[in-house]
């Protein structure tokens, strides 16, 4: 159990959530979090790291559903029950990097371009969000990456051009991914992107979270999210 230090709302129905306590994880893991102590929603939510400080770990998420609506309702000082670190998170990275994110998705990425940026073998990290309606946490993007680059309400991958990079790790709607995979397999640049699936255990014990890949089905939660995008798309 971890004790709420903030549960905030940035924008409409988009919350940071700031857990007390020290935690662990590498870029693009994340964490299930029950979201109630009653027998309803049963299961816990899976939710990506969005930082973690020295004394806390925080979580940017969307209210989409009853689960995340329970949990936009707790207030600073209730306790929360999380688990965690689960699934593989993204791989270690050389050279030059860019950061994709869509939606949602830039939620792990904050972490991950936080964890990169002092990495010797990592020469630039520049980070590539699009958002729907309003740009949120301008300053914090800009201070974690070489370039930040944003859109809203238009199409991310526009902004990126592959070739660029040696890598690219990304994280949001299919058709983005999708995109940015075809595009990687042209330039020879490998894509990682990280999936979403619901998920019920979140540690590979139920098969919930099943997925289609070229090497057959994989689970999300224990062989994912992170995979590498030319295995999950047909491109
Ligand atoms: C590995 C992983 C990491 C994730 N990280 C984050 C994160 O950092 N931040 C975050 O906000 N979410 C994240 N998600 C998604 C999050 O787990 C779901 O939004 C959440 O489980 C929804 O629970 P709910 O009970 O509120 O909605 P449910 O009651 O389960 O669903 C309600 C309705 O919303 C739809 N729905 C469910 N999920 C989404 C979605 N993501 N977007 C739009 N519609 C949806 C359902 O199909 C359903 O129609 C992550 C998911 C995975 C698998
Ligand atoms: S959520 Fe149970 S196997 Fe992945």
């Amino acid at each position: 159990m971890g004790m709420i230090l903030k549960n905030e709302e940035l924008i409409k129905d988009i919350f940071m959530l700031e857990i007390e306590g020290k935690y662990e994880g590498k870029a693009g893991q994340f964490y299930m979090i029950k979201v109630d102590n009653t027998p309803y929603p049963l299961l816990s939510r899976p939710v990506s790291i969005f930082e973690i400080t020295s004394n806390s770990i925080k979580f940017l998420y969307k209210v989409v559903g009853e689960g995340t609506k329970i949990l936009s309702e707790k207030k600073k000082g209730d306790s929360i029950s999380i688990r965690g670190p689960y699934g593989n998170g993204f791989p270690p990275v050389k050279g030059k990097v860019a950061l994709v994110g869509g939606g949602m998705g830039a939620a792990p990425l904050y972490e991950t371009a936080k964890q990169l940026m002092p990495d010797p073998e990592v020469n630039v990290v520049d980070l590539y969000l699009g958002f729907s309606h309003e740009i949120i946490l301008e300053d914090s993007w800009r201070k974690v990456c070489s370039s930040f680059f944003y859109d809203i309400g238009g199409i991310i991958t526009d902004y990126v051009d592959v070739s660029k990079y040696d890598v690219i790790l990304s994280c949001g709607p299919d058709i983005m991914m999708k995109k940015l995979s075809e595009l990687g397999k042209k330039a020879g640049v490998p894509v990682y992107v990280s999936i979403e699936s619901h998920m019920a255990c979140g540690i590979g014990a139920c098969l919930a979270c099943s997925c289609q890949t070229k090497y057959g089905n994989k689970k999300v939660c224990k062989d994912g999210p992170v995979f590498l995008g030319e295995d999950i798309y047909d491109v």
